[in-house]
Parts: C-alpha cells; structure tokens; sequence
C-alpha cells in the first residue's frame, strides 16, 4: 500500500492508493526532527485520531468529507476516500470558471463554515486549498477535508479565530476576488444563527491585533 506520492506537504505526506480495491489517499504525518521524539510522536498520534474523528462525525450534519477507511494514529497513517476533482483554490482561480459560479461556492463554503460552527466545531485549517470541488451526478459538491486541528468549543473567541483564518488565507490568495468575500460572510451569516456575534467579536478580535 505505498502508493504514489501527490503531495509532500510540510506535515504529511499523501498517496493515492487502493485499499479493499477502492482508489484511496493515503495520509501519513512525518515525524518532526525539531521536536523531542516523545512529544512529535504524541503530536502526529492526536492529530491522526482528530483527523479521524471529525471527518466522520461532521457527516452528520451535512457536511461532505471523505470517507475513512482506515485510521492508526500510533502509525500517523490515515486511509480515506479519493476525491477527484480540483481543490477551490484552484477553482476560484481558474479564469474559466464563470463568476457566478464562484460566488455560489464562495456562499457555499460560507454555509459549511456556518454548520460547524452551529455544532461547535472549530475546523482549525481553513483555507480554499482545504476544501475539494468534485463531480457528483447532478453536478459539483464541495468537499471539506484537513481535519488535524479540528476541536470542539463553545467560545467566541475560538470561532472568531477559525473566521479570522480563512480571511486571511482568502484575501491573500484571491485578493483579485472581494466579493467572493463577501458571500462567505453571507453564507455563513443565514446558516448560523450567532455568526453576527462571532462576526463581531471577529472585528474586536482583529482591532486588538492591529493596536497590539
Ligand atoms: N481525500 C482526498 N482525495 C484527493 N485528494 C486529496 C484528499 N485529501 C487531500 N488531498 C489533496 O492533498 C492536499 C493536501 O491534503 P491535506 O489533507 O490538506 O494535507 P496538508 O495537511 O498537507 O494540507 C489537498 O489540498 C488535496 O489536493
Ligand atoms: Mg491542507
């Protein structure tokens, strides 16, 4: 089950392979030389089973994700589903995708963003290199994937955070793209009911950052 390696990030390692005869993605954290061997090892162990868990459990709200097929956090390995398609960030950037379109997927991230948060579930990752468009029979779906940082919280602040990091991924990588923006704000404000407070405090929270 090595697999051929698509991509050798700076915490994993990932191939697509097969397992039970399905096209499958192989994620395999490596090990940190910076860090004491103990504590890397711990580190890779907590983020696998986080992964894990919350790829599974968000399901349940309506949220697409891979399926996992295989989980040994000991190993840092994790087997899931392929998903074939591109990644948003490429989709957002590809000039043939019509702007319309783009900001369909922009409210739709909104939405995903809005349904974890109604489940107080913090992502940890986002970015549009972290969620996957793929072909499904009607049309396109949005998956989202990444899931090594993902918690639970009820606070403010941690929700705050969670927008905060995708603002700043969005407006450095689609800078050419505001309005995007804007519908993800819209997205994630009708699909949860306290995003206008988290939103808020976003504002608070950034404010301290920029006169800190
Ligand atoms: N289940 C999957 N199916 C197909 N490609 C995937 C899958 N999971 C990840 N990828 C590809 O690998 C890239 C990195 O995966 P990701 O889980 O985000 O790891 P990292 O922690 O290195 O960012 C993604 O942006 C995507 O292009
Ligand atoms: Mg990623």
């Amino acid at each position: 089950m090595k697999g051929i390696l698509i991509k050798r990030g700076a915490e994993a390692e990932l191939r697509k392979t097969t397992w039970l005869g399905k096209i499958a993605l192989k994620k395999m954290r490596v090990p940190k030389a910076y860090r004491a061997r103990e504590l890397d090892n711990e580190i890779r162990a907590q983020r696998t089973r986080q992964e894990a868990r919350a790829l599974h459990a968000v399901k349940a709200w309506g949220i697409r994700t891979p399926f996992v097929f295989e989980a040994r956090p000991k190993e840092s390995l994790l087997v899931m589903e392929w998903i074939e398609g591109k990644t948003l960030k490429e989709t957002l950037q590809d000039p043939k995708t019509p702007r319309a379109q783009k900001i369909k997927w922009c409210r739709e991230l909104g939405h995903i963003m809005g349904l974890l948060h109604a489940h107080e579930c913090v992502h940890g990752d986002l970015t549009t290199s972290n969620v996957l468009v793929r072909k499904n029979k009607r049309g396109m779906e949005l998956v989202l994937i990444d899931f090594g940082l993902a918690f639970y919280s009820h606070k403010l602040e941690d929700l705050a955070v969670d927008v905060i990091g995708l603002k700043k991924t969005y407006n450095a990588t689609h800078f050419d793209f505001p309005a995007g923006w804007n519908a993800v704000v819209k997205g994630y404000t009708r699909t949860f009911k306290n995003a206008r407070k988290v939103l808020a405090h976003m504002n608070e929270v950034e404010g301290r950052v920029r006169y800190a």
